[in-house]
């Protein structure tokens, strides 16, 4: 039934019935993954049945929360993601816990045969990435990486309008996301807090001492964990390149930034070049010197050898031939529009077929990423790629960064 793409699911089956609802589990529960709660409790076709935390504080509220928006909710609460693993009553898990996490717990969901929505970035390293969508293909699974931006009608133009021709071959693309990362000062070593299981927050990370600095939201500025704000916000707008214009054949990478200076040692910038095979793509901090680049904290700029488009997540315009428009009427709607990105993903998994922000296509985008974040912690060197071996060339000290080693006590993979 799997190969003709007609796997049931657990629950459905344990029902006994035809039913159309999924059974979702949240994991992680702080900013992204109440929002979680917020968009699937919304569905008419999902019922939440679980949700998960290593803080207390984060799993009651957020259960308080739900049970506030659905009384008759049953959902119950678990602090160790393992056990939702092991219930046939669960068809799916979305994970948003931090970065350093995502990867393991796909995988683990993967195996246990359920469904992922996770959080960007894909994954904290390159082989984690491998070993995704290793899992994914073995398991017969279907994955969403949480872009819900994708989801929008305006990235659907822009690559519409790309797609069509009408600004000609791409060959360049400025990227950028303006804001540093902050030092977060010199806090002191405390005791974490009881509500807190401060060892399984750390998980496959190496284990450190806690300050609240260190975990909940500010982690993203901490190396062990993520990548500031350059590996937050890259797959948001590096997105819209990767849909509209394929980069292919990475070459070589080189980046530069600057240190924070304090306690986070995340670049408080970062800026990087990259060459591809089809294209030349450019990360900067500050916007580029290109027409409206200025007014966009985030954003992306086209150039093709017939004119230029610029956007962000839900602005652009077109410039050909001297003449800037905000769409061409005379590009027809080519790409399904979006029922929303937690709706695709429903949709996907009741299907059997992968949604718009699928694993593969994560693990391409995400990739250049995690290359940047090496070249700038090895001093800025340039590193050449081979795109077929995913293996930077004749640079030992650059390989070792592609896989990192887990704490023994949790290397659950
Ligand atoms: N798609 C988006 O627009 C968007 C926006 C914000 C954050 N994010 C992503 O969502 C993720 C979470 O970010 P955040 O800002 O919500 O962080 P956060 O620190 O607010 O929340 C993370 C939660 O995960 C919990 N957690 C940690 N380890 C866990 C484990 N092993 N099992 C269960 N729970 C665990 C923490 O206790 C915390 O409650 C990040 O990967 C981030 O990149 C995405």
């Amino acid at each position: 039934m799997g190969a003709l793409g007609l796997t049931l699911l657990p629950s459905l089956i344990s029902k006994g019935a035809p039913s159309d609802r999924l059974r979702i589990a949240h994991i992680g529960l702080g900013g992204m993954g109440n929002q979680h709660m917020e968009w699937f409790a919304a569905l008419p076709d999902v019922e939440i049945v679980a949700l998960c935390d290593v803080d207390q504080d984060h799993l009651s509220s957020t259960l308080a929360k739900l049970k506030a928006l659905q009384p008759d909710s049953k959902a119950t609460g678990v602090e160790d993601f393992r056990r939702l693993l092991d219930r046939k009553d669960i068809d799916a898990v979305t994970i948003a816990t931090p970065d350093h996490w995502h990867a393991q717990i796909a995988t683990l969901a993967f195996q246990a045969g359920k469904d992922v929505y996770g959080e960007k970035p894909l994954s904290y390293d390159i082989r984690e990435g491998q070993v995704l969508l290793k899992n994914l293909n073995k398991h017969n699974r279907i994955f969403q990486l949480g872009t819900q931006i994708h989801a929008g009608d305006n990235y659907h133009r822009v690559v519409e309008i790309i797609k069509s021709g009408a600004i000609g071959n791409v060959h360049t693309v400025r990227l950028w996301k303006t804001g540093f990362s902050p030092g977060l000062g010199n806090p002191k070593i405390q005791t974490p807090p009881k509500t807190l299981n401060w060892d399984m927050w750390l998980g496959p990370a190496p284990y450190r001492d806690y300050f609240p600095e260190r975990c909940h939201f500010t982690y993203r500025y901490f190396l062990d964990y993520s990548g500031g704000v350059f590996a937050d916000f890259w797959c948001h707008i590096a997105d819209v390149v990767w849909w509209a214009v394929q980069p292919k054949g990475l070459k070589s990478v080189v980046a530069r930034g600057e240190k924070t200076g304090e306690v986070a040692d995340a670049p408080k910038w970062l800026d990087a070049d990259y060459e591809f095979e089809n294209l030349k793509l450019y990360w900067t901090t500050n916007p580029p010197d290109v027409p409206g680049a200025s007014e966009r904290g985030i954003g992306a700029y086209f150039e093709g050898d017939k004119g230029t488009l610029i956007c962000d997540y839900s602005t652009k315009s077109i410039t050909i031939n001297g003449e800037t428009v905000e769409d061409l009427p005379g590009v027809s709607q080519t790409i399904t529009r979006s029922p929303g990105h937690q709706q695709n993903f429903v949709n996907a998994v009741k299907a059997r077929t992968q949604p718009e922000s699928n694993l593969n296509y994560a693990r391409d985008m995400t990739l250049p990423m995690h290359l940047a974040l090496i070249s700038w912690r090895l001093g800025g060197r340039k590193l050449e790629w081979n795109a077929a071996k995913e293996k930077f060339k004749g640079d030992k000290e650059a390989n070792e960064f592609l896989s990192r080693k887990y704490r023994k006590e949790w290397d659950l993979l």
